[in-house]
């Protein structure tokens, strides 16, 4: 038995003769040409979602090294500290260049909390659970007690505190604190 050693057309799967990645009956009739440009429109396709891919995860990863903490994060007013009760709001929190969500309640007289939304784990909305008193995250379970501390779930830490200042009986919450 002998064994044919010759290279293949890429295309065709032809012998080809000399060292072509395509066979000369590929090239006459256009398929090479029609094949090549195929495969460099699916090769510029899977570059280009790549790109978009990391494009988000960079946000997310900017967001992460470099959160509105203090100095970054405008301070923004939310009204006035007596309309806040022990029970969590969730306020649009619009310092911080992109929208954020950041639940707030008022602990004890004059003490307020700030808490951002986003779960510790990947970044989820946490939901706040008034009847058992805990923030939940409907991604992968994790759980954080009213004061934010990690209870359950995947979540490596507790939610992210937000800067909280009173002046004037008005609450105003800044950047997010690492
Ligand atoms: S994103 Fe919240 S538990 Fe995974």
């Amino acid at each position: 038995m002998t064994v044919d050693t010759r290279l293949r057309c890429s295309i065709c799967g032809n012998p080809v003769d000399g060292d072509g990645e395509v066979c000369a009956d590929c090239i006459a009739d256009g398929r090479a040409e029609r094949e090549l440009g195929r495969r460099k429109f699916l090769r510029n396709s899977l570059i280009g979602a790549m790109g978009l891919f990391g494009v988000g995860y960079l946000g997310l990863a900017l967001k992460n090294l470099f959160p509105a903490s203090g100095p970054l994060g405008k301070l923004q007013n939310i009204g006035p500290i007596n309309k806040f009760t022990n029970n969590y709001t969730l306020i649009d929190y619009t310092g911080a260049g992109f929208p954020d969500g950041v639940y707030v309640r008022q602990k004890s007289p004059g003490v307020i909390q700030a808490f951002d939304f986003h779960c510790a784990h990947l970044q989820c909305p946490v939901q706040w659970n008034s009847s058992l008193k805990e923030f939940q995250c409907p991604c992968h379970g994790s759980v954080y007690n009213a004061n934010g501390q990690h209870i359950a779930g995947p979540a490596p830490r507790g939610l992210w505190p937000h800067v909280v200042k009173i002046a004037n009986g008005n609450v105003y919450i800044g950047g997010q604190i690492d």
